[in-house]
Order: C-alpha cells, then structure tokens, then sequence
C-alpha cells in the first residue's frame, strides 16, 4: 500500500497548479471506506490562499463522505524529504483514524520516509466541544 500511495500521490503532483513557487505537490489518502483521494496544491495570486495538496486530498476525501484516512502519501518536488506543514499537520489530526496512522513522504531517489501522525503532530489544537474539561 506505502507504494501505491506514494505512486498516486506522484500522480496528483502533475496536477499541481504552483505558478508562483514552481513547485509542485501531490498528495493521497487512503480512506476508511478503502478509497483512495488524490490532491495537489493549488497556489493563488493572493498567495496567502494557497492551499497544499494533504489539506486537497483530506477535503476531497470529507466532501465525499468519508472522516477518516489510515494512511497518508506526499510527493514534494524538491530534493529534501517532503515534510508536511504545520497547517496540514493540524487538519491531519482531525480525521486521522488514529494517531499511529502512517504518513509516507518521499525522499530523493525514490526513498519514501515513514512517520505516524503521534510523532509528527505532537501537541495538537483540540476544540473545547470535543475536549473533555
Ligand atoms: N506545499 C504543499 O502542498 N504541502 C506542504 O506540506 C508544504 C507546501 C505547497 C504550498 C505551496 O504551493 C508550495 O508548496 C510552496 O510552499
């Protein structure tokens, strides 16, 4: 699975319309109901509403129906390991259907790094709806 949704995430990346940072992004989602939900990132000329392809594919998979993914792939275009931001991290544990959810990103030639959402969203926001106190 860690392959084929880094494949698809490689796949979204070509879709990515990044005009103002050339660079390019793509994402998938491996959702609960055994979907799979692709996304790029998609700049403007505002830049401040750019959105990146994890929040893409995260809000395609919950528009249609589906709350929570088991498994994550993110293809950055550029030479370092595709470390998501901080932004995404924070919608990532929101329908994450656990905190040992994988998140694959890939690496130079062909590597793909492996984390869980426990060790790359430490400490995140918690709504006072849904926290207990
Ligand atoms: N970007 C993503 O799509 N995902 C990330 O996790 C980090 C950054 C995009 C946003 C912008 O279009 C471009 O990469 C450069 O920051």
């Amino acid at each position: 699975m860690k392959e084929l949704l880094m494949q698809k995430a490689i796949e979204a990346r070509k879709m990515a319309y990044a005009p103002y940072s050339q660079f390019m992004v793509g994402a998938a989602v491996l959702g609960i109901d055994g979907k799979i939900y692709t996304g790029c990132n998609i700049e403007n000329a505002s830049y401040g509403m750019t959105v990146c392809a994890e929040r893409t594919a995260i809000f395609k998979m919950v528009s249609e129906g589906c709350l929570k993914f088991k498994a994550l792939a993110v293809a950055g275009g550029g030479k370092e390991d595709s470390a998501p931001c901080l932004a995404c991290r924070q919608v990532m544990t929101e329908f994450c259907e656990s905190f040992d959810v994988p998140v694959y990103c890939n690496g130079p030639d062909g590597v793909i790094f492996e984390h869980t959402i426990k060790e790359i969203c430490p400490y995140p926001f918690v709504s006072f709806e849904k926290s207990t106190v």
